[in-house]
């Protein structure tokens, strides 16, 4: 029996099996609005065998956004796009496939070029933007050098991210993931890294957390209670004066008392260059600790390609579900083929019936009638 194919209970949702596939920027929206690229994409990926689609981080104002390329929430038109790429989705998806979204606001992190054209910070010529933070930091020294929030903008982000929650339940999604971690602006406020700040929104860990618990708030008052809400939180800045696995627990534990049904247990770039080099599974241990001291449901990612890691990550190492980025983009039907080396069948498309069992004999498929 694979733990990896049986379904987990995330709050109110039940995903048909462990796997979610990972939040993925495609650097492919108009002003913020999905492309017919991401109709592809989200297309394949419902078809994929993953319990859980993910899409990638999503601004919840034009100037949250990481790059001009990037995915927002923040308008009538790109809620109307959305909703038009989930619909093709739902069309084609395998039976139970839940869709989530992941709200973000890039706060420092903003006003970069689309990662092939090389990250880093854009040049007014290029309609650069001013990016704002908890603290006037930038993120390398070379990038922007953000604003601080001043206490309207910081209500303000707020609001945004309740505004997008909204947006994201019209249009159907099963499920919000707030993007807590990877150095954008929830973390910004969490890590002592890039929160300077005197005032109430800064100082001690309890402090730090005050940001990250007010949007917690706001978006689980403005999701209704058949949404799942989870969060992408991180296991450790790397860094001697930096969050740790304890602030993660703490932050996981103060969501979930929030009405948060998961946290996804991921790490580093808070500052540029903030991630260590690691090995498969490397998140695993602090998304298991995590676990067992919240006590919520936790999802890990990072370096998890192989569907036999996945299974014993999912079965013997204390963490509810698997993200996988890489593997899917690399191979959509990870899913069909992880099903085949665990002996587990899938119901495919009935339009793949003639050519799956062709390509990998041996691989059990459910036939429908
Ligand atoms: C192309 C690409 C885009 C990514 N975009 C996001 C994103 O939008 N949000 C996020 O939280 N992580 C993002 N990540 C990180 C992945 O979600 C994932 O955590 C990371 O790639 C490690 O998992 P993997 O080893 O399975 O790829 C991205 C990764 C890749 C490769």
């Amino acid at each position: 029996m694979s733990v990896l194919f049986s379904p987990l209970d995330i709050g109110p949702v039940r995903a048909p099996n462990r796997i979610a596939i990972a939040p993925m920027c495609q650097y492919s929206a108009n002003d913020g609005c999905a492309s017919d690229w991401h109709i592809h994409q989200l297309m394949s990926y419902a078809m994929s065998g993953a319990g859980v689609v993910t899409l990638e981080a999503t601004g919840v104002l034009r100037e949250g956004r990481i790059s001009h390329g990037c995915l927002g929430l923040y308008s009538d038109e790109c809620e109307y796009a959305l909703a038009r790429a989930l619909q093709a989705a739902r069309s084609v998806a395998m039976a139970d496939t839940k869709f989530s979204i992941q709200l973000c606001h890039a706060g420092r992190k903003g006003s970069t070029h689309k990662n092939w054209d090389g990250g880093g910070s854009l040049k007014a010529p290029e309609g650069a933007w001013t990016t704002c933070a908890p603290s006037p930091i930038p993120y390398a020294p070379d990038w922007h050098v953000p604003q601080e929030m001043s206490e309207e903008e910081i209500e303000r982000a707020i609001k945004a991210y309740a505004q997008a929650a909204a947006r994201a339940a019209r249009i159907g999604f099963d499920m919000i993931e707030l993007h807590a971690a990877h150095g954008y602006l929830i973390h910004q406020f969490h890590s002592p890294v890039s929160n300077k700040r005197t005032d109430a929104w800064g100082g001690d860990a309890q402090k730090r957390l005050r940001f990250p618990n007010a949007v917690a708030e706001a978006v689980r008052a403005a999701t209704p209670a058949h949404m799942a809400i989870g969060a992408r939180i991180t296991g450790t800045d790397y860094l001697e004066d930096g969050l740790t696995v304890d602030d993660a627990v703490e932050m996981a534990r103060g969501f979930k008392a929030r009405g948060f049904d998961y946290v996804c247990v991921s790490s580093g770039n808070i500052i540029a260059g903030g991630r260590p080099a690691s090995g498969p599974g490397f998140n695993v241990p602090n998304a298991a600790k995590v676990r067992a001291e919240a006590g919520i449901v936790t999802r890990t990612a990072g370096f998890i390609a192989d569907a036999k890691q996945a299974e014993e990550i999912v079965a013997e190492r204390g963490v509810d579900q698997v993200a996988l980025a890489r593997a899917f983009l690399d191979d959509p039907r990870w899913g069909w083929h992880a099903a085949e080396k665990l002996g587990v069948t899938l119901q495919l498309p009935k339009q793949f019936n003639r050519v799956a069992p062709k390509v990998w004999p041996g691989v059990k498929l459910a036939r429908p009638s």
